[in-house]
């Protein structure tokens, strides 16, 4: 029996270890009714990152607890990745080099909702900006496709 409970702990902060190390992990904020918000979900999944996924109604409280003020910003749902607000319809390549460079920002986000975006019409990003914002309010794009 002691051994059993030894296992089970053992288990338990292993998988805690894993948790905080993982990477990919990518907690997103969206509202229940969203279609698309699941559709970007659907294709982060099929590019191998872990998506845990919570349905709210307070998507503003939670775009501003992240910083994330700037209505030219916005879009329709809010993730989070080892730090780095994710909003929007924003590809995976640049969440990976997001996570590569490390670079001193709050976040990206491709606002409002560009037809040709994976989780919208196009799994290939076409015809919009990704863009960075950082604490100071500074805009810059990150990426153009
Ligand atoms: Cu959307
Ligand atoms: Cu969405």
């Amino acid at each position: 029996m002691k051994t059993l409970i030894g296992f089970i702990l053992l288990s338990v902060s292993m998988a805690g270890t894993t948790l905080a190390a993982d990477q990919d992990e990518i907690v997103v904020y969206k509202s229940p009714t969203c279609g698309c918000c699941t559709g970007w979900v659907e294709y982060l999944e099929k590019n191998g990152f872990t998506v845990q996924t919570h349905n709210t109604d307070r998507l503003n409280e939670i775009k501003a607890r992240l910083g994330l003020t700037d209505r030219r910003l916005m879009s329709c749902h809010t993730a989070v990745v080892d730090g780095y607000v994710i909003e929007g319809h924003v590809p995976v390549d640049d969440i990976k080099r997001l996570l590569s460079e490390r670079p001193k920002i709050k976040g990206i986000t491709a606002p409002g909702m560009p037809q040709l975006s994976p989780g919208m019409n196009s799994e290939i990003p076409k015809d919009y900006d990704v863009l960075s914002f950082d604490a100071q309010g500074n805009i810059e794009v990150f990426s153009s496709y």
